[in-house]
């Protein structure tokens, strides 16, 4: 088998795949209008998607993580679980959602092969939840989240992008969360995307003054698995849970890099910025293409930058991560 590796020696065991742009909330640094979609949205198709994994894994990916956009709503998602559950070398199948749906379908996703959740949640004080996200869901999404506590996911995480005086506050209401929880909250610096300069000016703060905290009361950093997200974790003696802090502007951040996106219409981006993406597409139409997609995947991989050049100024050309698969 041919291994994912870049021209800076980096390895790829891990896949992002969008399963759609379409999202049902307005986060007020990701959609703040909402999602529109500017014509007919042809998002990959159940076959394309095993034909796509079956490419990926035959070069060694062996996580993929699903996300969008949101998800969850693709009907489908149920039988995109198993399918790609089933094709050899996939080991761990995760997804990240805004998790309204959690209550309704997470036993199902569990059952299909699901193996990791992530959840966006961006605030534990349900009135700020409304503020940030445009959605009164905090109900349905922290009895989601319990749900799935019980359901024996190999971890279970949490993301809150952290947001300049809108809930940089909480980090005392999170280690009381976290204290019975066997839960990993993420704190995640704003990323500046094409189209939110100003409200990035506004609420972009440096995860630098949590992480000190973090140090000053008790915490550890722990060593990084191979396979990984960007997160930095830390652990507590006292807590149950984990809290991560993905920092993009942090020096080295893309150095770690272990992962490739492929967007909801079958474009490989090599980087989250700064990439327009090679289609896939064309070659996801037959089994017959299968050698010519692992040819295609591999020598893009040849062309992969050392870096999102972000702390440089480059806003990226990304115009939000909803288009993206975040
Ligand atoms: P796991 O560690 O496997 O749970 O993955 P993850 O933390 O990457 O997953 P998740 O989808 O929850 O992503 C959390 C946040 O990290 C999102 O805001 C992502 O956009 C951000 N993120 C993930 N990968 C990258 C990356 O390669 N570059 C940048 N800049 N941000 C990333
Ligand atoms: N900066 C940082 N995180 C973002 N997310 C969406 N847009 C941004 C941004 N501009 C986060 C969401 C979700 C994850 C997939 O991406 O909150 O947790
Ligand atoms: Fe939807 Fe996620 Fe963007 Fe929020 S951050 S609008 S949940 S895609």
């Amino acid at each position: 088998m041919q291994t994912l590796v870049d021209g800076f020696g980096r390895a790829f065991p891990y896949l992002r795949l969008s399963l759609t742009e379409a999202c049902n909330y307005r986060c007020s640094y990701c959609l703040p209008d909402g999602y529109h979609a500017d014509g007919p949205s042809k998002f990959l198709a159940l076959d394309e998607i095993e034909r796509l994994v079956r490419g990926f894994a035959a070069l060694g990916m062996s996580k993929l993580r699903l996300t969008g956009g949101e998800p969850s709503l693709r009907k489908d998602l149920p039988s995109i679980i198993a399918s790609v559950s089933a094709v050899p070398g996939i080991r761990k199948v995760a997804i990240t959602t805004n998790g309204c749906l959690l209550p309704r379908h997470i036993r199902t996703w569990r059952e299909a092969g699901l193996t990791a959740l992530n959840v966006s949640l961006d605030s534990l004080d349900p009135a700020r939840f409304v503020a940030i996200t445009g959605h009164d869901r905090f109900a349905e999404i922290t009895e989601g989240v319990e749900m799935a506590l019980g359901l024996g996911f190999d971890s279970v995480k949490l993301n809150a992008v952290l947001l300049r005086g809108l809930n940089d506050d909480e980090l005392p209401a999170w280690c009381q969360y976290l204290r019975e929880r066997d839960i990993a909250i993420r704190f995640i610096e704003l990323m500046r995307t094409g189209d939110n300069a100003a409200y990035f000016e506004r609420h972009h703060v440096r995860a630098e003054a949590l992480e000190e905290q973090l140090l000053a009361t008790g915490w550890s950093l722990r060593p990084r698995a191979a396979d990984a997200g960007p997160a930095r974790e830390y652990t507590h003696p006292d807590y149950r849970g984990r809290i991560g802090v993905i920092a993009p502007y942090s020096k080295d951040f893309c150095a770690g890099c272990n992962r490739l996106r492929v967007t909801a219409r079958g474009d490989l981006r090599l980087c989250l910025f700064g990439d327009f993406g090679i289609a896939l597409r064309p070659l996801l139409q037959s089994d017959a293409d299968h050698d010519a997609l692992v040819a295609r995947i591999a020598t893009q991989l040849g062309l992969k930058a050392a870096g999102h050049g972000l702390h440089q100024g480059n806003t990226g050309i990304t115009p939000h991560l909803a288009s993206i698969g975040g």
